[in-house]
């Protein structure tokens, strides 16, 4: 026998032993392959063992380290067999158990961004051309800032707790409860945080999480997303607060959308409008705004004399939706895999 026929009987004696190890399903099984490749008299590797002295004497070496690594292997297929029987599994798979590396492989499914999260990027780009800085505000909020200092005292409807997510926490000596906490109803809240920290002029943007205790249907959510806005300068007009938001409406929703302002009331802004975008035949609310109030600019400590403003409150799920044309906005929550992939 050359040397070449000796190596290819330890190959094939290999991937044998390996497949039936692997293919055991109970230890009687194994113990009975092990005495078939193993065994010290009939064993299989005994018998290709007794054809080493035929192998020619200068390949001896070589055919001698080859059968110590075939042995080696098939131990540690036994050993694998073993512990895979004492963990309680069953047979591995069966077939080929060589490694094809032909095969292509398992592609890794990438996730991304949620699309509210890339509306907000790109509500965020378009305000930034216009001049608008980001600022942040806490979700968690005091009654002062989401309330009192937008001019919605104390028996205003709007601070009713069936409303709104209080949390039932104020501190201690807060005989006027402005330090009681609640989940923000808006991002009305960041315009206070924003210009009790800086001096006019301000131009900023803020886009966030709020929640309200409202049902849900084909268009409220009791958590949504808002984009707010704030400009505060001197000789500020209504005309300005328009073109900023026809604007913004045209450069998100495209040329041809229709917006129009309607005459309403908030608090913490005189003349109020709400906005509406026209969809399917139909007006649809996206946003309140309106110009700042003196009485805000003053719980500032902006003098309302040489100062003044607009601000804005906008549904970030309401853009999505008619961007989109997604006509419910249960569909962003529901984590529904096949709906998610599609932005
Ligand atoms: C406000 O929240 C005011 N803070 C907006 C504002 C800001 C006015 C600055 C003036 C100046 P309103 O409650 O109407 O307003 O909400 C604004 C927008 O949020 C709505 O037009 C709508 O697009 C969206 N919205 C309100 N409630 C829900 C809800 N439950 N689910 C989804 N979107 C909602």
């Amino acid at each position: 026998m050359d040397l070449t026929q000796f190596l290819q009987q330890l190959d094939e004696l290999t991937a044998s032993a390996v497949g039936t190890f692997k293919a055991a399903l109970d230890q009687d099984a194994l113990e009975a392959a092990r005495i078939d490749f193993l065994g010290a008299k009939k064993g299989q590797l005994k018998a290709v063992q007794k054809h080493f002295g035929a192998v020619a004497k200068e390949d001896r070496p070589v055919a001698g380290q080859r059968f110590n690594e075939t042995k080696q292997a098939i131990e540690a297929a036994l050993e694998n067999a073993q512990q895979r029987l004492q963990s309680g599994g069953g047979a591995e798979a069966q077939g080929d158990p060589q490694f094809d590396p032909t095969l292509p492989g398992q592609p890794f499914q990438l996730g991304h961004l949620h699309p509210i999260t890339q509306t907000i990027e790109e509500l965020k780009d378009i305000m930034g051309r216009l001049g608008f800085s980001v600022a942040d505000g806490p979700e968690i909020e005091d009654v002062w800032h989401n309330f009192e200092a937008l001019n919605i005292p104390a028996a205003h409807p709007a601070r009713d707790p069936l409303d709104n997510f209080y949390l039932g926490v104020a501190a201690a000596g807060d005989a006027d409860r402005r330090n009681e906490l609640l989940l923000r109803s808006q991002t009305s809240t960041v315009q206070i945080r924003v210009m009790e920290n800086c001096e006019p002029p301000v131009r900023i943007i803020s886009l966030g999480r709020v929640y309200r205790p409202d049902t849900a249907d084909a268009t409220h959510y009791p958590m949504f997303h808002q984009m707010e806005g704030l400009l505060v300068d001197y000789q500020v007009t209504m005309a300005d607060l328009q073109s900023v938001l026809r604007l913004f409406a045209t450069s998100y929703l495209g040329e041809d959308v229709h917006i129009r302002f309607r005459p309403s009331f908030f608090p913490f802004t005189e003349p109020s409008v709400e906005v509406d975008y026209h969809w399917n035949d139909q007006w649809v609310e996206f946003g309140g705004a309106g110009m700042v109030d003196p009485n805000v600019l003053k719980a500032v400590g902006y003098d309302p004399a040489k100062v003044n403003g607009f601000a804005f409150g906008l549904g970030v799920e309401r853009l999505c939706m008619r961007r989109h044309g997604i006509t419910d906005i249960r569909e962003f929550y529901k984590n529904d895999i096949r709906f998610l992939h599609q932005f």
